[in-house]
């Protein structure tokens, strides 16, 4: 008698979460352990490839043969919301080079490390005064709303010379833009909403400077209006979403973990370390990085054609037990300096020296001003955000 076996159904992503709210979606786990590369389809019935393991990531990210340039026609959007923002005034985030580095370079110097060393007591001085108008309120506080969302984005506003007072405006956008239940004409009207008010603005510093990130770029003659518009979207929306989510989830985190964060109380000096391990355990850019491969290439011995999708997830790559041993557990004294939370190769975050130092101030001042913090609602109310690009929560009722 001939028996078959039979096949395990296709993945379809990005999946969904479940059990733990700080692991991967237990599929990925799951294709980790079949191999580091498995095949995968997206939500349109598209076949792409799954890569998993931490070295295949690495080769994905760097290897020119896996381009980024989402106007290619076979590149695997994740959802339908994005495939309707790939074409329309790409940032350089979704460019390959040359045309990436050409555009990458000119914002370059603005986070380079003692540039934003240097940013630190303003940084420090926003973190301050959001925990004192916290504490001027009372003993409770959603900590995304009052906390962990304003800090990042008085901190970019600053940087880009975006007015904080447009604050809803752009931030309900940069939301919509990230959620992956975003349908195509919401993800066009997001878009175009934001990228009019940013070539307006940019506009407007073009005709009357000031010391801010839009108005360099708007004074240079080798760089047009829409792609000014287009860097300054990426960074508005990447600077202040990413930070805002590790913040809320990484305080999460600690206050679930009380002897990781005496530790931390105890001894601020593990506090940039914490960090790492946080980025790493945390991974918020959770649904992986979408690449299309531009010639035949073989990645893990798996042979994958030209013009194929790949999505390198970084979560599982971070939990490689080889690398990091327990990585399914939080530990704030591990060496994770090997994470790959902010990606690798060309389009490495631009912004991870801004982004560690906003963690590393924000945390430290929590841990230190308010040592009575705590969640006030039961774990299972909290919200999640498992749709969406970057992974947080909705909101952190807590006290102190
Ligand atoms: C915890 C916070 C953050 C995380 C986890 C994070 C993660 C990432 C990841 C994974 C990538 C790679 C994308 C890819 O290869 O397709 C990336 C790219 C990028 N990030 Fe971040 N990011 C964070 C904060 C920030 C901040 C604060 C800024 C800016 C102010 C920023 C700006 C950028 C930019 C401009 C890119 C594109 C770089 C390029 O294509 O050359 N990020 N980020």
């Amino acid at each position: 008698m001939v028996t078959t076996t039979p096949t395990a159904p296709v993945l379809t992503l990005p999946a969904a979460h479940g059990g733990c709210p700080f692991d991967p979606p237990p599929a990925y786990d799951r294709a980790a352990r079949q191999g580091s590369v498995t095949p995968a389809e997206l939500a349109d019935g598209t076949s792409c490839w799954l890569v998993t393991g931490y070295q295949e990531v690495r080769t994905v990210l760097s290897d020119p043969r896996f381009s980024a340039d989402a106007r290619h026609p076979a590149f695997p959007f994740l959802t339908p919301g994005r495939r309707a923002l790939a074409t329309a005034n790409p940032s350089f985030i979704r460019l390959d080079d040359p045309e990436h580095a050409r555009l990458r370079r000119m914002v370059t110097k603005d986070f380079l490390v003692h540039r934003i060393d240097a940013m630190r007591p303003g940084i420090q001085r926003i973190v301050d005064e959001a925990v004192d108008r916290m504490t001027a309120r009372g003993t409770s506080a959603d900590l995304v709303a009052d906390f962990a969302l304003p800090v990042p984005s008085l901190v970019i506003c600053l940087l880009l010379g975006v007015p904080y007072e447009d604050h809803e405006m752009f931030q309900a956008r940069s939301r919509t833009l990230l959620d992956n239940r975003t349908t195509p004409a919401e993800a066009g009207e997001a878009q175009h909403a934001l990228t009019g008010y940013l070539t307006d603005l940019a506009a407007h510093r073009r005709r009357h400077p000031a010391d801010d990130m839009l108005s360099r770029l708007a004074a240079r003659t080798d760089l047009s209006l829409a792609e000014t518009a287009a860097t300054g979207l990426l960074l508005l929306v990447a600077g202040h979403e990413t930070t805002a989510n590790m913040t809320a989830l990484s305080t999460l985190a600690l206050l679930r973990r009380p002897a990781q964060a005496d530790r931390l109380r105890a001894d601020p000096g593990l506090v940039r370390g914490a960090v790492e391990e946080l980025l790493r355990y945390l991974t918020i850019v959770q649904s992986g990085l979408p690449r299309v491969t531009t010639e035949d290439v073989e990645l893990g011995g798996t042979p994958i054609g030209a013009g194929e999708g790949v999505i390198a997830l970084l979560s599982t790559a971070n939990r490689d037990e080889e690398l990091f041993g327990a990585g399914a557990e939080l530990d704030v004294t591990r060496d994770a300096r090997r994470h790959l939370a902010f990606g690798f190769g060309v389009h490495q975050c631009l912004g991870q020296p801004l982004a560690r130092a906003e963690l590393q101030i924000a945390l430290e001042t929590l841990l230190r001003r308010l040592p009575g913090l705590r969640v006030t609602v039961p774990e299972d109310e909290l919200v999640f955000r498992g749709d969406s690009v970057v992974y947080g929560l909705d909101a952190l009722p807590v006290a102190w």
